[in-house]
Formats: structure tokens, C-alpha cells, sequence
């Protein structure tokens, strides 16, 4: 369905088509603006711009409203597994039973990482950031595939490098983790589940397997599904950006990596535990920390709190918050963190400062403590939101291939010197 909009300028006048998408949102069509006008927008941080039609994820900010290929992330919650969430995600269907364990069967055979591997984890300091560590080995990955440094969206040529970054992100991040403390990588276990799988690689010994409860491997997986997509973020851009010059998937992923470990992004989640954790050792109030967030002279902000497109709730936050209660009582951990962020969440709840600004709650909030009581350490925090986006990431790539997108090569409005003569080096 289309319709038109009328844009003038001075003596210019354009009309533009309104795409309107199925679930009613708008976009003026702008392709044809300047080779029409001469003129181009400015949006800086892309807060109007849609990138892209895409058939994948729906958000409503207004509504809280996070919906996966038509299903509403609260259903996908509770009925879901992160495979078929990410089978969903990439191909746009709930699998059959033959699809999902041809798929879990083809990310299990992908499980392992190519022995030459090894030397370059060794070659990384004991200190190396997590997120470094990925991002570096997502593109190593290229270098043991150079067979499949293609832009396919079907077939083997796609099917392969997808499963081997959904499956190998486990191997990657929990050799990482045991890299950086001295211990030996866990061969995997193709018989557990995706996500048992990971938490055996993280935490098993050679004589003492790790044996998760039931309650801590749904609620990881459970994590992965929350984090399996969410519309042309900055990390997904990203990964869109770097495809779009037709580089490897390998490569557009690991450029994801980078984006997402950012504060304001993914890195969110260490930087909320982070928050709490200095709220609670050096004895902070919640009141004077809230006061501080408030406070435009001070550098402090309520991590976890705020969101480019969420205006009313994250509902994945409100999922997660329910997580955290099942997992603690589960390990029978009662964890102080709990109470002072239970304390920022009703401050900030009934404050003017945050109301007036639809400041709430987003999945980074909760999800620190519900990590940290399995055991995950802080700084693997953003790797594990990098292996939940995957499937996002792939998806997002693949259908800018499938819809054969130009490269992705934003303009700019120039606002310095014009043209001046070179000074000679004595008269400067
Ligand atoms: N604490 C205090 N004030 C805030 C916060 C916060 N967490 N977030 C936004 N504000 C204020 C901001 O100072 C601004 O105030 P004013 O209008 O007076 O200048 C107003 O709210 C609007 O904020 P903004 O920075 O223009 O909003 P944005 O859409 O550019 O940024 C954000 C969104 C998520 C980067 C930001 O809210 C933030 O920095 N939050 C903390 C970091 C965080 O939790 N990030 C995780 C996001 S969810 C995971 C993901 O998908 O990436």
C-alpha cells in the first residue's frame, strides 16, 4: 500500500511516496530526493530514518511491544527454545520437527573450533577484553573459510557460515573465558541442549562435569531468545553496514561485536552490575545515586535505564525481571544487588525527571544479576548478548542480500573551511 506526501522548498516542490508498513508505521520515501532536488536530509543518530523495510522484528516503543516474525516476544518467552527462536528469526517460519532437528543437528556438527585456533587465543594477554577476544575471532573465522566468503542467502553457501557462527560463538566465548583464567578448553557436548552445551564448555572439569539446574539453562536460554533480534539497532546497522560492501558474514558480524560492546549499547548490562555494585561497596544511597543521574553537571547516568525507541516499558526487561526471582530461588542466592536496583527501578518509577522522559527499566537491568547469579563473570556479560543476537545479525544481513540493497553510504552536510589557499610553512 502506498500513498503521497508533498515536500517543498523555496521554488522545489517533490512528492514522495509513503511506504506504509503492515503494522501502520509510515515512511516517506526519499530515495529519489536528490537527483530530483539537489537537497538531502539530516538526521543525525538516525532517530527519523528507517534504513531499511524489513520483515524480521517489530517494535512498538509507544506500546512495549517486541514482536519476532509476528509472534510477540512474551509468547516466544514462554513457549520457545533459543534454536527454534533463531530458526524463526533467520527463515521466518516456526520450524517443523524435521526443520528444527536438521538445524540443531547441522549448529551441533559446526561445534568445535579448527585446532590452529588455539595459537591465537594464546596470543592474547591474560587482561584481553572478552569483546576484543570475539570480535577478533569471529574474523579469524574467515581465515579457516575462505571457501565460504560469499554473500548467499540460500543453500549450503548460507546455511554453512551461519551455523558455524551461531555454534562456534560458544566455543569462542567460553574458550575465551577459560583462556583468560588459566584453564583448558571443554570439548563440546553435541547430546546437550545449545545452551547446556555453552554452560558445560564454560564450567565443566575433565572429572566433574557441570550439571546446570533446569531453572539456570531456561533462564540462559531464555536470555539468548530475548536477545535473539530487535530492529536496525546500532550493533544490526552495523553488521548491515559492513555487508553491504559484500564483505564476508564473517566479518560483518565481528563488526557487530564492536558496536555492541559500547555503554550505551549491549555493554549496558556490565556497566549496570558495575553501577550496583559501587552503589552498594562504597555505601552509596539509591537516593543520592538517583539525584546524581539527574544531574546534568554530573557524569553519572541510571544505566539500564533509558531507550532510543522503548517510550512506555522494555518488555523484555519485564521478562527478564521475573527471570531473576526463579533463578535466585533456584540457587538459593539472595543477592543485595536485587534490592538496591529494585530501590533505583521504584525511585526512578515516581520521579518527574524519569517520567517526563519515558526513562524505564531495559533488558540490561535485570539481566547483570540474573547472569552474575549463574555464575557468568562480569566482563562475559556482552559476549553473552553478542551469541543471543546472532541469528538477528545473520537474518538482518541476509534479507539486505535477498532484497539486493545498494552499499550502505550515507551523505553529510559539509559545515567547514571552503576553499583557501596553502600557507608555505614560514608564514604559518
Ligand atoms: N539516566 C539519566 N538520564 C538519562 C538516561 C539515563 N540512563 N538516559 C537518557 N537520559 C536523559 C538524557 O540525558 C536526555 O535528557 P535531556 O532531554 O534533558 O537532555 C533524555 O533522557 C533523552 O536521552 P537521549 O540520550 O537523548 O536518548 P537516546 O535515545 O539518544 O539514548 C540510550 C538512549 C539508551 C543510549 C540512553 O537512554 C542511555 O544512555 N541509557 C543508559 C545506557 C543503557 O542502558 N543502554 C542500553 C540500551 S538497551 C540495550 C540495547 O538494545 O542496546
Amino acid at each position: 500500500m502506498s500513498d503521497k506526501a508533498t515536500l517543498q522548498y523555496k521554488d522545489k516542490t517533490i512528492e514522495l511516496d509513503a511506504i506504509i508498513g503492515s503494522e501502520g508505521e509510515i515512511g516517506l520515501d526519499i530515495t529519489s530526493l536528490r537527483a530530483k532536488t539537489g537537497m538531502i536530509t539530516l538526521d543525525p543518530g538516525y532517530g527519523n530514518t528507517g534504513s531499511c523495510t524489513s520483515e524480521i522484528s517489530f517494535i512498538n516503543g509507544e506500546k512495549g511491544i517486541l514482536r519476532h516474525r509476528g509472534y510477540a516476544i512474551e509468547e516466544l518467552a514462554a513457549k520457545s527454545s533459543f534454536m527454534e527462536t533463531a530458526f524463526l528469526v533467520l527463515y521466518g517460519h516456526l520450524p517443523s520437527e524435521k526443520e528444527l532437528s536438521e538445524f540443531i543437528a547441522e549448529i551441533n556438527s559446526e561445534s568445535t573450533l579448527h585446532y590452529g585456533m588455539k595459537s591465537h587465543f594464546e596470543g592474547f594477554p591474560d587482561n584481553a577484553p572478552p569483546m576484543a577476544v570475539l570480535s577478533s575471532m569471529l574474523n579469524i573465522l574467515t581465515c579457516y573459510n575462505t571457501d565460504l566468503l560469499t554473500t548467499a542467502t540460500e543453500g549450503p553457501a548460507f546455511t554453512a557460515p551461519t551455523a558455524k557462527i551461531i555454534s562456534k560463538v560458544r566455543a569462542i566465548a567460553a574458550w575465551a573465558y577459560r583462556t583468560s583464567i588459566g584453564k583448558p578448553f571443554m570439548p563440546p557436548r553435541p547430546d546437550l541442549s545449545y545452551t547446556g552445551n555453552f554452560l558445560h564448555m564454560m564450567f565443566s572439569e575433565t572429572f566433574n562435569l557441570y550439571e546446570p539446574l533446569p531453572e539456570v539453562e531456561r533462564a540462559l536460554d531464555l536470555f539468548f531468545i530475548l536477545h535473539a533480534d530487535h530492529e536496525q539497532n546500532c550493533s544490526t546497522s552495523t553488521v548491515r553496514m559492513v555487508g553491504s560492501s559484500h564483505a564476508s558474514l564473517f566479518s560483518a558480524v565481528s563488526a557487530g561485536v564492536g558496536a555492541l560492546w559500547g555503554p550505551l549499547h549491549g555493554g549496558a548490562n556490565c556497566e549496570v552490575i558495575k553501577m550496583l555494585t559501587r552503589i552498594h561497596d562504597e555505601g552509596i544511597s539509591p537516593r543520592d545515586f538517583v539525584e546524581k543521574a539527574k544531574d546534568k553537571n554530573s557524569p553519572e547516568k541510571l544505566m539500564g535505564f533509558g531507550h532510543r525507541v522503548y517510550k512506555s516499558f522494555d518488555p523484555r526487561a519485564k521478562i527478564l525481571k521475573g527471570q531473576v526471582d526463579v533463578v535466585l530461588k533456584a540457587l538459593k542466592i539472595e543477592d543485595p544487588l536485587l534490592d538496591i536496583a529494585y530501590e533505583l527501578e521504584e525511585m526512578a518509577r515516581s520521579e518527574d525527571y524519569f517520567i517526563e522522559r519515558n526513562l524505564y527499566p531495559n533488558v540490561d537491568f535485570y539481566s547483570g544479576i540474573l547472569l552474575r547469579a549463574i555464575g557468568i563473570p562480569v566482563d562475559m556479560f556482552t559476549v553473552l548478548f553478542a551469541i543471543g543476537r546472532m541469528p538477528g545479525w545473520i537474518s538482518n544481513w541476509r534479507e539486505m542480500h535477498v532484497q539486493s540493497l545498494r552499499i550502505s553510504r550515507p551523505r553529510q552536510i559539509y559545515t567547514g573551511e571552503t576553499l583557501r589557499d596553502y600557507v608555505e610553512m614560514a608564514n604559518r
